[in-house]
């Protein structure tokens, strides 16, 4: 496949796209806030990571009061598959909090979930946020880890959960 032109690119996934390396020339994987997100297509992502269904109509009145909802898309120029995601609520000024981030299987392992957090960040530094907050599964603690975020530093605060 040949590279797609800038134009087809902004046009598909906003003028705010960013292209991932690849390994596979014939491979275009694109990050974008902009591009619409299809609430199915979320859901066969979250079945892929084995996380228990929700509501879509639940899902939508999320993803429609958060303050981003990322895509990562395997590039096609009819059809551009969802292959990664996150999205983050928080008062856009001040703190955000980083939620469901995930990687489809198949492409897991390439440094997308990485390329993933770095843009989230990237957009969050934009919009001046300068507190950020994630909830990690204790298996993915090293991958956050990894990209520079610190376990409650010196252990002054604790998360609470409560559901009513
Ligand atoms: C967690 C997840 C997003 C990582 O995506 P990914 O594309 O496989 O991650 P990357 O390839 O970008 O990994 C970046 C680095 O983190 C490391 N890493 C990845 N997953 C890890 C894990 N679970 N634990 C520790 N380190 C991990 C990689 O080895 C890599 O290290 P390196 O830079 O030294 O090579 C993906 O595995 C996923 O979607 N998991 C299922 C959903 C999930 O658990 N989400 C997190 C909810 S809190």
């Amino acid at each position: 496949m040949p590279d797609p032109s800038n134009d087809l690119l902004v046009s598909l996934y906003g003028a705010r796209h960013r292209l991932c390396p690849t390994p596979n020339p014939a491979l275009h994987l694109v990050l974008s806030l902009e591009r619409e997100i299809d609430l199915i297509e979320l859901e066969q992502l979250c079945d892929a990571v084995g996380w228990s269904r929700r509501p879509l109509r639940r899902v939508r009145k999320a993803l429609q009061h958060s303050l981003l909802c990322v895509g990562l898309w395997r590039h096609h120029t009819r059809l551009p598959k969802l292959v990664g995601f996150a999205r983050c609520t928080g008062d856009g000024v001040v703190e955000a909090t980083v939620w469901d981030v995930a990687v489809h299987p198949l492409y897991q392992g390439a440094g997308l979930g990485r390329e993933l957090m770095d843009y989230v960040i990237a957009e969050l530094q934009t919009l001046g946020v300068d507190r950020v907050s994630l909830f990690a599964d204790p298996h993915v603690v090293g991958f956050y880890e990894g990209q520079g975020w610190e376990l409650e530093p010196q252990r002054r605060r604790c998360a609470f959960w409560y559901a009513p």
